[in-house]
């Protein structure tokens, strides 16, 4: 959580700065702040709040000149969202400037010695702590910042992402990585830091990602000097040539992020399995699985970890692999799976799936299962992510970048992958007929037109979200393949909305929840062509006889639901097996329009942030 962003170069900072924090914004929008330093004055202003009030205090407050600048938007961990609490910091000479991305958890103890010795803080963050303590080790050692860093933080525990500079030293930043993201833009005499590619994206495709416990120290004009924190090594740069372009991160004549991912559903489908699939060849060829085959079809079971929409796709997977390749499969919340003292083999294949690559808990899960001698796999959206090289091997969903606090393509598009990997297991264990492997290989060839269909509901579903924006609890049925796409319908609008919804297996509903259920109820059930339609049509029963409100998410062409249920939601008929991919459409839009309907920040809910760095 919080997105840093900083700048060393010939431009001036301020512009940089300021675009680069708007789209960083998604990790973290409680508060903002910026320094700018034009080698004579540092100018500093912080603010609660969003990057848009930032610019307008800076407006009032500062100048904007300045070749150097770093900046910062914050989740606040320690310390209520407050001005003071607000990064940057400064140390207490007024020499050394900090922002920082993560959590140092030994902060108290650090902080209590630097008390005794005369330190004096003003907030109650933990960064205002760290700055202190390389301030600290700098006079007590007397090292330059870079050593100073260096030695700090290998008595600090905890996760971070840091940038700094010392006053004294207007042409260099450092910068430091463990737990949370780091990437160093390289221009022509200029250099960018920031938690994502994004704020520097148009200045230069040229990246470093530092690795955990390195750090870099950043001159102008100069080159990078890569570190171990630990030892002090140096380290040969790595440079990428990235892929990102500009257009990905802007919302294309959309009002938001989140329903230009929507609606980029079918292309990034596409994306997922251009190349992978060839459905008339009955081919899929997915590198990274190809070279591990053997772990997944000699595996004694799957266990796949993850949170929240991700661990929802993985329990649609759950349903896949075991029915295709037939695997046992296990789906676990990466929290809780890291502190169980889980049962883990080596011959236990472990899949992540995350979309941002960068969720701490499910970081921890990975490195868990490596420690148990489990194989472990990564299903991540963000090439070059954490856990996209913390894992042995692994799939990009390449659905681009995901932007809205809400997960949707990402949803979508690891489906799409877990799919092709049950298939080609299946096939290769000849668990799965040759007929059945070729329909489902043309079926999900046809997905993105299917998922295409679905949008053009949208008008429908954005009157459906009329009747019901005012409800106060929904709750969200659905059987087998979807019971998992009703728990994801259930977040969604939960999310965005901040209206309490549940979501059920729709057999469950009458072991607890239909208790309440009356007239005031809206029930999404989620009753599309499967082997499962008729008892979802008693349940559906059930409901109409304690007078619940029923929105019904059905096969273009229903009669018998259609009869039954208050409003309908169509999608194109899918086999059972793939309709997830479909039946999540019309959830996605019905959240998307009530919460805009409610007024709420649909791209950037009350309390959330995109990447979940901290525990
Ligand atoms: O980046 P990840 O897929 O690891 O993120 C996991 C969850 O934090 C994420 O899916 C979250 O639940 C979304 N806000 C849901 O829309």
């Amino acid at each position: 959580m919080c997105g840093i962003v900083g700048y060393i170069g010939n431009r001036d900072a301020y512009p940089i700065i300021m675009n680069g924090l708007k789209r960083l914004e998604y990790r973290g929008y409680d508060s903002a702040g910026i320094a700018l330093y034009d080698g004579e004055t540092i100018q500093l202003c912080k603010t609660k709040g969003k990057v848009v009030d930032l610019e307008a205090s800076v407006e009032k407050e500062i100048s904007k000149t300045g070749k150097l600048g770093i900046g910062h938007t914050r989740w606040a961990t320690h310390g209520i969202p407050n001005d003071i609490n607000s990064h940057p910091h400064f140390s207490n000479s007024g020499d050394l400037v900090i922002i920082h991305n993560g959590i140092i958890e030994n902060y108290a103890t650090i902080k209590k010695e630097l008390i005794n010795r005369g330190y004096i803080f003003n907030s109650d963050t933990d960064t205002e702590v760290l700055v202190n303590l390389i301030e600290d080790v700098k006079k007590k050692e007397n090292v330059k910042l870079g050593k100073a860093v260096q030695i700090a933080l290998n008595q600090v525990v905890g996760a971070y992402a840091i940038a700094i500079f010392d006053k004294k030293k207007p042409d260099e930043i450092i910068v430091a990585k463990l737990g949370s993201p780091l990437a160093i833009g390289i221009g022509d005499d200029e250099f960018f830091v920031a938690s994502d590619a994004s704020p520097f994206i148009e200045f230069t495709n040229n990246a470093i990602y530092l690795e955990d416990e390195e750090m870099a120290i950043i001159r102008k004009d100069r080159d990078i000097e890569i570190r171990k924190i630990k030892d002090d090594s140096i380290v040969a740069p790595y440079v990428q040539e990235l892929q990102l372009n500009l257009e990905q991160i802007e919302k294309g004549g959309y009002d938001h992020f989140m329903l230009k991912e929507i609606f980029e559903q079918p292309s990034v489908i596409k994306d997922t399995y251009r190349g992978r699939l060839l459905a008339d060849k009955g081919i899929i060829k997915l590198g990274g699985l190809e070279d591990y085959i053997e772990k997944f079809t000699n595996a004694d079971r799957i266990i796949i970890v993850a949170c929240g929409t991700s661990w929802h796709a993985g329990l649609v997977a759950e349903y896949i692999f075991e029915d295709w390749a037939r695997i046992p499969v296990e789906v676990e919340y990466a929290s809780e799976f890291r502190y169980r003292n889980p049962v883990i083999t080596e011959k236990d294949v472990v899949i992540a799936i995350s979309q941002s690559g960068e969720t701490a808990d499910t970081l921890a899960a990975i490195k868990l299962a490596k420690e148990k001698g489990a194989f472990v796999y990564g299903i991540c959206n963000v090439v070059g992510s954490t856990i996209s090289r913390a894992t042995h091997s692994g799939t990009y969903t390449h659905a681009g970048p995901e932007i809205g606090v809400a997960s949707t393509k990402a949803f979508t598009t690891q489906i799409t992958v877990l799919t092709m990997i049950a298939l080609k297991l299946a096939r290769i264990k000849g668990t799965i007929s040759q007929s059945d492997y070729m329909l489902h290989l043309r079926e999900l060839d046809l997905i993105p037109e299917n998922v295409a269909k679905a949008l053009k509901k949208n008008k429908e579903i954005e009157e459906i979200a009329a009747v019901f924006k005012d409800a106060t609890n929904f709750l969200y049925l659905g059987r087998g393949y979807n019971f998992p796409v009703a728990l994801e319908g259930a977040l969604k609008l939960k999310e965005i909305s901040y209206i309490h919804a549940e979501g059920y297996p729709a057999a469950e509903m009458k072991h607890g929840p239909i208790a309440l259920i009356d007239e005031q109820m809206p029930i999404v059930v989620i009753a599309v062509n499967s082997n499962h339609y008729e008892k979802v049509v008693s349940n559906i029963q059930e409901i109409k006889s304690r007078k619940g409100k029923i929105i019904a998410v059905v096969t273009e062409g229903d009669t018998v639901v259609r009869e039954m249920a208050d409003y309908i939601m169509e999608v194109p008929n899918t086999p059972e097996t793939l309709s997830p991919l479909v039946t999540t459409i019309p959830l996605q839009l019905l959240s998307y329009h009530i919460a805009l309907m409610l007024d709420r920040n649909v791209d950037q809910p009350r309390n959330l942030a995109k990447a979940v760095t901290v525990e």
